[in-house]
């Protein structure tokens, strides 16, 4: 980068020339500065990815945790898919007490599930409600264990991670085989009413910048499509209030019921 910098400032030859060749580098210092600039935030997104996901995930699925966790009854036993780093499930420790709710997580990156282990040794409320594990929804094994350890469940949940997924129908199905007869599967994501040029294209791509996957760009035609191939009764599908609702996106509340 400093060797492009340092030609472009050097005179060479014709004045169209340098004019070209001058134009030339300048872009090649700007492409350069901006690689070097992605490689940064890459390397600091790694040391800080739990940091950076409380800050741009919770702001929204904290909302959203306090719609699910009150549709519950009380006394429930909740399978949390994708739970990350506990920072929208936290707060609400005292709701989770009262309702005497028991929550099983599972998340597949490592440096999430460190951090929720953190918060649950820090917090004895969580500590006598909430466990944590780090595995894939698609581990059926795992799921096992924590059904016959702290389920059967009656209920699954799905906060903002459904679509991340490469097989969301089949992690449906996964988390579905862990919830008692008659249970219910909630999905709690935005889907995209309309979708700005090059987002389809630039959204998987942030997680090499920001380390936090956002997953494919999902419309509100597919996920209605997703639930319906899951084949299970769709019992709830509806924008939840107080949260994103705008022409171009928008977050629902799915509720799914498990057969008897
Ligand atoms: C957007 S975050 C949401 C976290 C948390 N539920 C919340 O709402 O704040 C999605 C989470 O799903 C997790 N995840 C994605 N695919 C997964 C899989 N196959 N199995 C388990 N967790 C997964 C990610 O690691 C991430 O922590």
């Amino acid at each position: 980068m400093l060797w492009v910098l340092l030609a472009a400032a050097e005179p060479q030859g014709s004045t169209i020339f340098r004019v070209r060749s001058s134009r030339h580098e300048r872009r090649n210092a700007v492409v350069s500065v901006y690689i070097a600039a992605v490689l940064l935030l890459i390397l600091v997104g790694r040391k800080f990815a739990a940091t950076i996901y409380d800050v741009v995930i919770t702001r929204l699925t904290v909302r959203w945790y306090a719609v699910v966790l009150e549709s519950f009854d009380d006394g429930s036993k909740i399978l949390d898919v994708g739970v990350g780093t506990l920072s929208a499930l936290a707060p609400h420790a005292s709701m989770i007490a009262n309702k005497r709710l028991t929550i099983a997580g599972v998340d597949y990156e490592s440096a999430y599930v460190k951090a929720a282990q953190l918060r649950i040794d820090r917090d004895p409320t969580l500590k006598a409600r909430v466990v944590v594990r780090c595995a894939s929804v698609y581990d059926t094994q795992t799921l096992e264990e924590l059904r016959a350890a702290h389920g059967p469940f009656d209920g699954a949940y799905f906060s903002g991670s459904l679509t991340l997924m490469p097989d969301p129908v089949a992690a449906l199905r996964a988390a579905a085989a862990v919830v008692r007869p008659g249970g219910t599967i909630h999905c709690t994501q935005t889907y995209q009413r309309r979708t700005p040029p090059l987002l389809a294209t630039i959204k998987p791509l942030l997680k090499y910048a920001t380390t936090i996957d956002f997953g494919q760009l999902t419309t509100e035609r597919r996920a209605r499509s997703i639930f319906r191939e899951s084949g299970f009764e769709i019992k709830q599908h509806k924008v939840i209030a107080d949260s994103v609702d705008t022409p171009f996106q928008a977050a629902y509340h799915t509720i799914l019921l498990v057969p008897s």
